[in-house]
């Protein structure tokens, strides 16, 4: 028989997904996968409906809509102080994750080492594999998550140098939200070794405690070595769009349009209509949206504090890394299903956002409305007592 390829033989299933399914095979509150229980705002709603009844059926403009590009460089240029021209310097794709896997594509050749920090969002090790390139990995150390300037050095430098770094910033999962001194290092190096960086922000609207999300591309002469990418999903609670986008220089964007025309042909017409109206939307919007989600991790991180074990406090993004080290299982794949089937709570196994078993951390997600967010945190106070009581 032929085989299959080997480059799908050397990645699994998103773990990330597959604790969603057996969430719903226990009834258990899904904190694994991050996205919101809760509809978008019914504005958006309506204007989905509309563009459907106004016939917006057939493909958009392959690299997204004028409309919608024409909206996200206007929202753009507010959000970063730096003119977005949306003729020229981007692509509408579906979802960030998309946006990820056509950015890798674009810049990286077979055999390319692509850099990124562990723990990492797991698309990352998929995208550069199915890119043939190499990832490098550098860590970043709990409990705060920062990294070690030599370390960082040392990826750059080893065998000819990266040829890009993913940057996910505010971070999944760790919580990081990068300061502009922790990014300007990582703009020397990358400046330093001609190296491309290609950044996720898909989380840039959800910083906590006044911090301030810094765009890598605004940092002096990024501009010209950076992707963005980002989506829409999170911050307008669309997961389901699947709407995201790259934004770089437009010789950048000149290979990426054909990498998302041949991957996709395009994100959903009548959607990409419809967003237009909430990337009008003002800083209001943006502010309570973060001051909600900050609310709900305060009252996840108080249930959790109540369990003895330790956790990362967030700064951004909308998971937490809970040390289950305590609970005595040697495989952090068997502690996230004990707790989904034992304390109805469904986290990620760690080991999903490392190159290496890591058995010591879950992965829980705060998107969840409050009432809900209580219901999972009167379950997890079940781990005071530690495995052996439930
Ligand atoms: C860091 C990060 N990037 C990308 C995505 C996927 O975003 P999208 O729904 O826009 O594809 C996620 C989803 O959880 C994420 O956490």
């Amino acid at each position: 028989m032929p085989q299959t390829s080997r480059r799908t033989s050397v990645f699994t299933e998103s773990l990330i997904r597959e604790m969603s399914r057996v969430a719903a095979k226990h009834g258990a509150i899904n904190l694994a996968q991050g996205f919101p229980d809760g509809d978008p705002p019914a504005a958006l709603v309506q204007a989905a409906k509309d563009a459907m009844d106004a016939g917006r059926h057939q493909y958009a403009v392959t690299w997204g809509s004028p409309e919608l590009r024409e909206a996200l460089a206007a929202k753009l240029t507010r959000c970063t102080g730096a003119p977005v021209d949306a003729q020229s310097e981007l692509v509408i794709t579906c979802g960030g994750t998309e946006a990820m896997l056509a950015a890798v594509m674009t810049v990286c050749d077979p055999g390319d080492r692509i850099g990124m920090f562990s723990p990492f969002y797991e698309n990352y090790n998929a995208d550069a594999i199915l890119s043939g390139a190499i990832s490098i990995h550098v860590p970043l150390h709990p409990p705060g998550y920062g990294f070690d300037p030599t370390e960082l050095r040392a990826a750059f430098s080893t065998g000819g140098g990266l040829k890009a770094f993913i940057l996910c910033n505010p971070s999944n999962p760790c919580g990081r939200v990068f300061t502009r001194a922790e990014l300007l290092q990582l703009a020397a190096l990358a400046e330093e070794f001609d190296t491309f960086i290609i950044t996720d922000e898909v989380y840039e609207h959800l910083v906590f405690d006044g911090r301030e999300h810094v765009y890598f591309s605004t940092l002096p002469g990024m501009a010209a070595r950076t992707i963005s990418c980002s989506s829409l999903s999170k911050t307008f609670s669309i997961t389901g769009w699947r709407l995201g986008y790259l934004h770089a220089a437009p010789n950048i964007i000149a290979q990426a349009r054909k990498v998302h025309d041949f991957l996709t042909i395009g994100a959903a017409a009548p959607l990409q209509h419809a967003v237009v109206t909430a990337l009008g939307w003002g800083p209001d919007y943006y502010k309570s949206l973060a001051a909600e989600y900050q609310a709900r991790r305060d009252l996840l991180l108080g249930y959790l504090s109540e369990t003895g074990l330790s956790y990362s406090k967030p700064e951004g993004a909308y998971f937490v890394m809970l040390d289950v080290t305590p609970l005595g299982f040697s495989s952090d794949v068997d502690c996230a299903h004990w707790m989904t089937e034992h304390i109805g709570v469904a986290p990620v196994p760690g080991s999903s956002f490392f190159p290496y078993p890591e058995n010591r951390y879950v992965r829980l997600n705060f998107a969840k409305s409050q009432p809900v967010l209580r219901a999972a945190g009167e379950r997890l106070s079940c781990l005071r007592a530690g495995r052996g009581s439930v």
